[in-house]
């Protein structure tokens, strides 16, 4: 099997290529990532050297790249995780959403799409599949407490970042009717763990925390979110990608709500104990700040499909994850420090070339 992973360098892509090149050393890994400010290959520095990895720097907003790339490397399967990824990014600069996310998706679904028809596999693309890796925005704000997202929910997104992801699983599930592409999808809810940008809640907090920076909470810190240990999430990617049904969709997530400032507090708790600082010392941090834009309410997943039909299941409690996640970071703060500084981004400057 050579499979394209797009995204590979990024927080939840580089789990999956970790898990796929370690699990299946008989696959070829192809991570395919354009390094943005969110990309940091430091984040695979255990594995670049596995003999069935190869990483490749190109973007998937250069159509003519990806079909090169294709017709070059014949690849079997792809799961697509490239993408703008951070909410509020979306609500300064939405364009580059919209053309790495909505564009780039359409040029990697024309790209795979050409060059397995060229192999003559149309109309059934026997033995390929193309994997969408999509996020619970896309179905917009829960106001029910009672509510949650299934697969049967409607599409609603409300912020620039969900609206160019929902835009890029309709053109998925288009191409799986109108070409007969062999197509699955997931949507997940908020992950957390290691490499996580410190642009995210927990990893900024993490960071604020230890550097004695103001807690910034945006509103009264009561929006809802649905936290995923970000391995679980690669365990859930490669189950569908293995195991889910052609054509169909599954939600992702961990039946772990939790309110923004009830995870900072809990943050606060945490941190104070690991550096020995007295109790309550870093909830004094704590500074309500002005709301997203359009800052969607409640999220929360559904997951009884994919755990019922593919026998996934979540493998950490929150607390358990959160505290090795704060682990991570305490004892890679070279890591942090890089992607802080900017560091890892010349380091990697001019090692690769674009194809
Ligand atoms: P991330 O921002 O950490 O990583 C995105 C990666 O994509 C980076 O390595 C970046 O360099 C690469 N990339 C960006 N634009 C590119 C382009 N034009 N061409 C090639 N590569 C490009 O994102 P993440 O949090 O790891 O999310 C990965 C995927 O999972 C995204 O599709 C996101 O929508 C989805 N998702 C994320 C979450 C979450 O909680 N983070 C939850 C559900 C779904
Ligand atoms: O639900 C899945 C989505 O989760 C993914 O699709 C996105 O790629 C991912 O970024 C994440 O989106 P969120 O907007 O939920 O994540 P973020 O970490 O930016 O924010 C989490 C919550 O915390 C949200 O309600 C906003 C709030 N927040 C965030 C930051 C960065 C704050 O209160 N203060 C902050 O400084």
């Amino acid at each position: 099997m050579k499979l394209l992973i797009t995204g590979g360098a990024g927080f939840i892509g580089s789990h999956v290529v970790r898990l796929f090149v370690t699990k299946y050393p008989e696959y070829q890994i192809y991570n395919l990532d354009a390094l943005t400010y969110a990309g940091n290959l430091a984040n695979l520095s255990d594995i670049e050297k596995a003999p069935n990895y190869t990483f490749i720097k190109g973007d998937i907003t250069d159509a003519k790249f990806l079909v090169d790339m294709f017709t070059e490397l014949s690849f079997d399967g792809v799961i697509h995780l490239a993408a703008e990824s951070h909410v509020d990014r979306s609500i300064t600069d939405p364009m580059s959403f919209v053309m790495t996310n909505v564009v780039g998706t359409v040029n990697l679904l024309n790209a795979a799409k050409d060059s397995w028809a060229a192999e003559g596999m149309a109309p059934n693309f026997e033995g390929k599949r193309f994997y969408h890796v999509s996020t619970d925005e896309v179905f917009g704000s829960l106001h029910n407490p009672e509510d949650f997202f299934t697969e049967e929910t409607a599409y609603d997104p409300q912020s620039p970042y969900s609206a160019s992801k929902a835009a890029s699983d309709h053109f998925v599930r288009a191409y799986g009717n109108t070409y007969k592409l062999p197509v699955v999808l997931s949507n997940c809810s908020n992950n957390y763990g290691p490499n996580h940008f410190p642009e995210k809640l927990i990893p900024l907090m993490i960071h604020n925390i230890q550097t004695n920076k103001p807690l910034p909470i945006y509103g009264k810190g009561e929006n809802v979110r649905d936290w995923l240990f970000v391995v679980d999430h690669a365990r859930a990617i490669d189950a569908v990608f293995h195991k889910g049904k052609q054509g169909e969709t599954y939600n992702i997530g961990g039946f772990n709500e939790w309110k923004n400032i009830d995870i900072v507090n809990l943050l606060c708790q945490i941190m104070d104990r690991k550096l020995g600082r007295p109790e309550g010392t870093s909830a004094q941090l704590i500074t309500y700040v002005t709301d997203r834009a359009g800052h969607d309410l409640r999220y929360a997943i559904d997951a009884h499909k994919i755990m019922n039909n593919l026998g996934w299941q979540p493998s950490l409690q929150f607390e358990e994850g959160l505290e090795k996640t704060v682990d991570w970071f305490l004892t890679n703060q070279d890591w942090l420090n890089n992607v802080t500084s900017g560091a890892y981004q010349r380091y990697y400057q001019g090692m690769y070339t674009d194809r």
